[in-house]
């Protein structure tokens, strides 16, 4: 009882900051720009942060907790506040460490702070952070260009050591979390701007134009005036009981997005799946993620043997004959009796059967095939070995020219299956600022 009036408090003041984001003018949506790191094939975002506001690129984690960037090196900023322990925004961030920090006072280091555990998914590291606040500065939009650029003057994220960018793209300082935690940037800019609990990724497939990130409802426009989110059909999101992230305390829940696959069919015929392995049970194992930490689908090793035999067999019935594998890929095939459509090379359709009435997510040829040379294609999804935490992982080449929407208050993904079948692509977002 004794400690209910201070946290109420602050969760007062902390909403007065929120209502102040907002100022005179209320956005209806944000839009980020989102690019293909031609080395890694990660996907970096940016933001502005700081005073003064300067560029900060992050690598995307469509599942991860929060914003973390590096804050040892060249993090300059006369609006930075450390968060305090027992604070709101700390347990916002459901962060049970308080800590003191002995070589500061500087951005990461200072006493009686609360921590948290940063995470770079792609090398499976974390560490110890400060939880921080500073501005953040992103565009608004009306779904068809950006507009004015908006703030939130107190942007919870995480400080971390400069190390723990090892493995993201050059140039990234930090990682850009949009999973389901309340202090990720779905939540955070839901809460400042008062719009839904929903965002919506489109990733480019290229690597010289940019894709988007949309937070709030739609319109998605996109050139030549194409509005994507009409035609979405709806999957419900599942919660994982168990963490996924490389730290976290007994009884988290994962922040990623789960969906349900109820069955995989390969040129309208279904495979065969033991169907213990398409939920999540709960130790948190099992399902079906969706995930831009890796590029290319991981399939559990009984699904991935069925899934290739079935598409080799519906290959060769199109006489489209394999050939030898090409690192990292097993399965490939000469492109020589492969056709071109709108939607990618001519080669027998995937479709992931979900959960919801007509939740049918054709994978087209621009999805499944990756151009390994001139005369070579492979079939872009790997073994995930034989006991692996999640069965089922999406990569983001499956999804790349789809437009995904992940809507919180609903709890359901909304997918739009490749747009180059309506003559568009991610890269069709027109960036040029109608301020
Ligand atoms: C934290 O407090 C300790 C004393 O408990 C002090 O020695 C140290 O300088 C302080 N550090 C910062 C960053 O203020
Ligand atoms: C299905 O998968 C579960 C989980 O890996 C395993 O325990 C079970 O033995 C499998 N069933 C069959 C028929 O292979
Ligand atoms: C496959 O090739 C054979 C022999 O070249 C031909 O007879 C057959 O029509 C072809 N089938 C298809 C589906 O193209
Ligand atoms: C992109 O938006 C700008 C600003 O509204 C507009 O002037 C321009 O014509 C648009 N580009 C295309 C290709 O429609």
């Amino acid at each position: 009882m004794a400690s209910s009036y201070p946290l109420f408090l602050s969760s007062l003041l902390l909403l007065i900051s929120f209502c102040h984001a907002q100022s005179s003018f209320r956005p209806d949506a944000l839009v980020l720009p989102v690019r293909k790191d031609a080395s890694t094939q990660q996907y970096v975002t940016r933001i502005n942060q700081r005073t003064p506001l300067v560029p900060v690129n992050l690598v995307v984690h469509l599942g991860g907790q929060f914003l973390w960037v590096d804050c040892e090196n060249n993090y300059v900023s006369s609006s930075y506040r450390p968060v305090r322990c027992r604070s709101a925004q700390c347990s916002l961030a459901g962060s049970s460490g308080c800590g003191d920090c002995f070589n500061g006072p500087r951005p990461g280091c200072n006493n009686n702070t609360c921590g948290v555990f940063p995470d770079n998914p792609f090398t499976r590291t974390a560490t110890g952070g400060e939880l921080a606040e500073d501005i953040v500065s992103v565009q608004s939009t009306d779904g068809s260009n950006p507009g004015r650029s908006v703030t939130v003057p107190r942007f919870i994220f995480s400080c971390a050591p400069t190390f723990l960018l090892q493995g993201l793209a050059s140039g990234a300082t930090g990682l850009a979390g949009l999973g389901r935690a309340r202090i990720a940037f779905p939540s955070q800019f839901a809460s400042a701007f008062s719009f839904r609990r929903k965002f919506a990724v489109c990733l480019s497939s290229s690597t010289s134009s940019n894709g988007v990130i949309f937070f709030g409802d739609g319109p998605y426009n996109f050139l030549p005036n194409i509005e994507v989110s009409q035609s979405l059909r709806f999957t419900p999101l599942f919660i994982n009981p168990v963490s996924t992230a490389a730290a976290s305390s007994q009884g988290e829940p994962s922040t990623e997005y789960f969906i349900r696959v109820n069955s995989i069919r390969i040129n309208n015929n279904p495979i065969t799946i033991n169907n213990t392995l398409l939920t999540i049970d709960s130790q948190g194992n099992g399902g079906t993620k969706i995930s831009t930490v890796n590029t290319y689908t991981l399939l559990e090793s009984s699904i991935y043997r069925e899934f290739t035999a079935a598409y080799i067999r519906e290959a060769a019935a199109r006489n489209i004959s394999r050939v030898a594998g090409v690192a990292p890929f097993d399965v490939c095939f000469s492109s020589q009796n492969v056709g071109s459509t709108r939607v990618g090379p001519a080669v027998p359709f995937i479709d992931l059967v979900l959960q919801g009435q007509n939740a049918v997510w054709t994978i087209t040829g621009s999805n499944s095939m990756v151009q390994a040379n001139d005369n070579v294609l492979c079939l872009g999804f790997l073994d995930g070995g034989s006991n692996p935490r999640t069965s089922i992982v999406i990569g983001g080449y499956q999804f790349e020219d789809n437009l995904l929407q992940f809507d919180l208050a609903a709890s359901r993904m909304g997918f739009s299956s490749t747009l180059l079948g309506r003559s568009t692509t991610c890269a069709n977002f027109n960036f040029t600022s109608n301020a």
